[in-house]
């Protein structure tokens, strides 16, 4: 006889896991994902080489080569600081969690965010906090009279996606300062995720301000291209990287390919930057011109200082999922509002824009004809 089922249930879960499963086949234009779709074939030739070198059959560095670490310090503009490299900056942001989260913290996020990390601080954290921000007045991002607003004696982290997922918006420096005031005046971690840094018209580093106190993530899924490889790391100062190192599973390394191809895409970098970021630019402004004269729509942030951004769709009556099931049809690939805010989501379709300006075109063309055939405003 069975006597009780057995509870799977993580009743400290505050959102349900959303199944984010992508569409199939590879003739969608890819706006849902925020990857980036811009790249020429030096990253990959740099990585054919190293597997017909059969560089794989060693393993690699257990923390990552140290000519990558130095190559991300130097990206950065940074000295004296620990890397350790992980399989994406999301496992990075778990261990982060796992080594420096006790059940006694909360933590603080914003709702719109990338709530990937609020789950993660969800398992370790006794409250994570999801701050309200979709908001013109605090320009849709958490600032520092929020974050005041919405902290107690027992907030431990506090979570800056600069640039943000999904909105794209950024932090200035002086807003930077005053969040890093704030952390030492309370002995908080800032916790600054910076995986879209290098689409952002102008971007600041917390560590300069709050030394010590900062743990930088960082990723190179978007402007390497690279996010089916996994690779990113964390950057922080040594007794914080020593915690987190306690909690690494991986223990043998991150995937040597993708180290390769990582430390391609630093070298070439200035080689394509400026031009990729130009094509994003300019991405955005077509997309800006062709939402301005559609009725009840609209842009919340704009320019973008991410590969993303948010049209609003609550003006127009037009449920956001209905939007992309829609548009899905029409092989365009986006993301409603659900995946990235429980209080907002109902608004938004969120899309990327780091993809060939001919694609950007097509989606041109075809969101106006479905915001007319789904409206009901
Ligand atoms: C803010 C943010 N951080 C981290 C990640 C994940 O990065 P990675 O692919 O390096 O794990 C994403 C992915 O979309 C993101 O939006």
């Amino acid at each position: 006889m069975r006597e009780k089922d057995f509870d799977i249930k993580n009743p400290k879960k505050k959102f349900q896991k959303t199944e984010r499963v992508p569409p199939e086949g590879y003739d969608m234009i890819w706006m849902g994902q925020n990857t980036n779709h811009l790249h020429d074939d030096t990253i990959a030739d740099a990585m054919i080489d190293a597997i017909k070198e059969k560089t794989f059959c060693r393993y690699p560095a257990p923390e990552g080569f140290s000519e990558l670490k130095q190559l991300i310090l130097d990206d950065l503009g940074l000295e004296d600081l620990e890397v350790l490299l992980t399989s994406g900056a999301t496992e990075s942001l778990y261990l982060v969690m796992q080594a420096l989260l006790e059940p006694e913290d909360n933590v603080i996020l914003s709702d719109p965010g990338y709530f990937i990390i609020g789950d993660f601080a969800n398992r370790f954290a006794g409250e994570v906090r999801y701050v309200p921000i979709y908001y013109p007045e605090n320009n849709y991002k958490l600032t520092p009279k929020l974050l005041r607003e919405n902290m107690d004696e027992n907030t431990r982290m506090v979570i800056l996606i600069d640039p943000l997922n999904p909105l794209g918006s950024s932090y200035t420096e002086d807003e930077l300062k005053e969040f890093a005031q704030i952390a030492k005046e309370n002995d908080l971690y800032l916790l600054h995720d910076i995986t879209y840094k290098d689409f952002a018209r102008e971007h600041f580093l917390v560590e300069n301000f709050a030394p010590g106190q900062t743990i930088t993530i960082y990723s190179f899924s978007k402007i390497f291209g690279m996010a089916g490889l996994r690779v990113g790391g964390v950057v922080s100062s040594k007794p914080i990287v020593d915690a987190i190192k306690n909690a690494v599973i991986n223990d043998l390394g991150v995937n040597i390919i993708s180290q390769y191809g990582a430390i391609a895409g630093l070298k070439s970098k200035p080689q394509w930057y400026d031009q990729m970021r130009e094509t994003c630019f300019e991405n955005q402004r077509l997309i800006n011109e062709m939402i301005e004269p559609i009725e009840g729509v609209f842009l919340p942030v704009y320019p973008s200082d991410a590969n993303m951004m948010v049209i609003d769709l609550s003006g127009a009556g037009i449920d956001p999922k209905v939007m992309s099931n829609y548009l899905i049809e029409k092989k365009l690939f986006t993301r409603e509002g659900e995946y990235t805010s429980e209080e907002f989501g109902d608004r938004y379709l969120r899309i990327s824009f780091s993809i060939p300006t001919e694609e950007i075109k097509v989606f041109c063309e075809e969101f106006p004809k479905a915001v007319e055939a789904l409206r009901t405003k």
